[in-house]
Order: structure tokens, then sequence, then C-alpha cells
């Protein structure tokens, strides 16, 4: 089967990590004997884009991403363009567009990665974040400049839009997942003490859902009581479901605590299959370290391995992970968890790795 994907590499280290993903892609479609391939169409929407046609993307571009089979993405945002612009004209324009409500975000230790989370009784950490990625406090509701612009006085309103059927897709989302899993518990994480009414419908949606897996394990908890717990307390998580903010801030906290933001992976689903899904590393551009050749490309390769998972090559997508787990296993480690090899030396293993998993 020929799959067809959009590749949108973006900024910065964006297009370092995706062009590795691909060569990581490539590889394994060349030693399936012709069982699958993968065309992959650029699209040279970011920044630079932004600053030669004043946009992020083409008008049509969502529609356009619709004839593929998946996206894949490496991040967006760069200097000389305000990140609220980049974000909204490309990543988001898309998630939102594209109706990808789901965004699912492991975070698990590798071996080898020395990981800033030193808890006595955690020697394995294999959390599935799972972020609600269609409204929540990224529904762009709010607007400025009242009649105070320029004076001292503007004012600012940031709504965030909770409707019943969003959280519950998300939270039901989160109950199957935890299905599927050996230890069957769902957290969910708001706010509804300080913010009374979209949390609460949502604490309320949870109840109601949770009524229909009796075999679940629940909890509940409130953000800032999370973050602390997710360092306290790791061993008590399994899949997390928070709103897009919420979550958002706590996959970072996830993937530091296991080593960097380096090796998060995510997928940007649509279940229902309507639409494509997109996959991408949980970090940005880094325009600190962009151009160097030294970001890791373990989030933008495991998010690869979701997609091959998205795509149905389910043994594809466990031997690409059991590859990357041999490779930081070996050794093989970027400057930001503590080693010396560069982006390209990282990849090259994981591919040789390929063969001997
Ligand atoms: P960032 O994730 O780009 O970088 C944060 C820190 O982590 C930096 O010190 C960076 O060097 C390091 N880092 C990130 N990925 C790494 C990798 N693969 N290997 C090694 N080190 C890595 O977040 P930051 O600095 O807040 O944002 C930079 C730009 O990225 C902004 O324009 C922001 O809006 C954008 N951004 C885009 C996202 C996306 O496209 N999904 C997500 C987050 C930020
Ligand atoms: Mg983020």
């Amino acid at each position: 089967k020929k799959f067809r994907i959009a590749v949108i590499p973006g900024d910065g280290i964006g297009k370092e990590v995706v062009r590795e993903g691909l060569r990581v892609l490539d590889h394994l479609a060349n030693e399936s004997n012709g069982q699958f391939s993968f065309e992959s169409d650029f699209f040279p929407w970011g920044c630079e884009y932004y600053l030669e046609n004043g946009k992020m993307m083409d008008e049509d571009g969502v529609e356009k991403l619709k004839d593929y089979d998946a996206i894949y993405f490496g991040a967006v945002g760069f200097p000389g363009v305000p990140d609220h612009v980049s974000l909204w004209g490309l990543r988001l324009a898309i998630c939102q567009g594209l109706d990808q409500w789901a965004n699912i975000r492991p975070v698990e230790f590798l071996p080898g990665v020395p990981r800033r989370l030193n808890h006595p009784d955690v020697e394995t950490l294999n959390w599935i974040l799972v972020r609600e990625n269609s409204e929540g406090e990224y529904s762009g509701v709010g607007g400025r400049n009242f009649s105070g612009r320029g004076n001292g006085n503007e004012v600012a309103v940031q709504s965030a839009l909770f409707t019943e059927q969003g959280c519950e897709r998300i939270i039901r989302y989160a109950f199957d997942l935890a299905r599927t899993r050996k230890r069957k518990k769902v957290t969910s994480v708001t706010k509804s003490n300080a913010q009374q009414y979209g949390m609460v419908l949502w604490d309320e949606v949870f109840a109601r859902v949770s009524k229909e897996y009796p075999d679940v394990e629940t909890d509940q908890q409130l953000v800032d009581a999370m973050a602390a717990q997710f360092v306290l307390h790791p061993e008590e998580l399994e899949v997390v479901v928070a709103s897009n903010l919420f979550a958002d801030i706590l996959s970072d906290l996830g993937s530091a605590l296991a080593g960097s933001l380096g090796i998060a992976a995510s997928a940007n689903l649509n279940p229902e299959g309507c639409t494509p899904s997109m996959f991408e590393s949980v970090h940005g551009s880094a325009p600190d370290i962009a151009g160097e050749g030294i970001a890791n490309p373990i989030g933008t390769i495991g998010s690869a391995a979701l997609m091959l998972d998205h795509l149905g090559l389910k043994e594809e997508a466990k031997l690409l992970n059991k590859a990357i787990e041999e490779t930081t296993r070996k050794g093989f480690l970027t400057r930001d968890i503590g080693g010396t090899h560069n982006t390209v030396e990282i990849t090259d293993a994981i591919i040789e790795n390929l063969s001997m998993v």
C-alpha cells in the first residue's frame, strides 16, 4: 500500500528533525519488500513563508491536507514572527481545521537517558497524557482593544470554551484508552474550584461517563496539585486527561521528568478518521540550537512510530520504538540528554538498530 504523507517541516529544528524522521520511514519502506511505501509531499509553510507571503500557510491549506493519509509536522515559530501569529496561523489552524480533537502524548523513560525524576518506587514511567485539542483555553474566543487602547487602560478577554460534546468525546477517549492498558486508570485534571463554569461542566461529564466504565479506576485532581503529583507520586498515574492548556503544560513537565523535551512524541488525532491526523514532537522550533545539527530527533522519530501505528503498520511501529530504546541504551545520546552525538548520528544508529532488534 502506498501512503500519502503531507510533510510540514516548519521552522528551526523542525526542519532538521523531520528530515531525519523521513529517513527512518524511507528505510522501513525499503525493507518492506514492496508491502508499503510513502509518497511525501512537502509544504514549505512556516515563518519564512510568512515573511515572504504574509501568511503562514495557503488559504486553502487545510483543504489541501485533506487529501493525505497523515501529516508529519516539525515545529513552528521563529524570532521575527510573533508566536501567537505562527502558532494560530499553522499548527492550531490545522488541528482545529481538521478536527484533530485528541492529542495523545506518551511520557516514558528511555533506557540510558538520565531522567530528572528520581523516585524511590518508580523504575519505569509509562503514562499517556490525553489532551483536549479542539477547544478549552485555546478556542480563540476573546478580544482586545477596548476603549483603553494606547492610554494604559487596555482590557483583554481570553475565554475558555467548553462544550459538553467536546468534554465527553475526549473523556470517553481516555477511558477507552485506559481499557487497553494493563493498569486501567484515568486521572482527570481541572481547576474547578477557581474556574466555576467550564471546568465544572468537565467534572460533571467526567463523573457521568465514568459510570459506564466501572472497570476503570478514576481520580480527579486540580492542576496545581497534579503538577506536584507528577513529581511526588508518579506511580499514581496512568492515563491523564486534561484540557488544552493544562495538558500542554503538563506534557512539557512530563517530558522533562523523563529526560528532555526532545524525546517526547505526540499525535493529533481525528479518532473518527474523517480527516488526516498529524504527528509531531512535543517541543517547539528551539531557535537557541537551530542550525547546529544537535537537536534530539527522538521526539519526532517517536512521532513517526505513532504515525505508523495509526496507519495500521503496528509491527513497524513497535520495531521502531524498540530501535529507539536500543539506541539510547547503547549510549547514543544528544546533548540535551547528556550525550555528545548529533542529530544525524542518532538517526543513523536508530536505522542500524532497526535491523538488529
Ligand atoms: P522549545 O520547545 O522550542 O525549546 C525549549 C528548550 O528545549 C530550548 O532550550 C530548546 O533548545 C530545548 N529543546 C527543544 N527541543 C529540543 C530537541 N529536540 N533537542 C534538544 N533540545 C531541545 O520551546 P520554546 O523555546 O518555548 O519555543 C520556541 C518556539 O517554538 C516559539 O516560537 C514557540 O512558539 C514555538 N513552539 C512551537 C510548538 C509547535 O510547533 N508545536 C510547540 C512549542 C513551542
Ligand atoms: Mg507545548
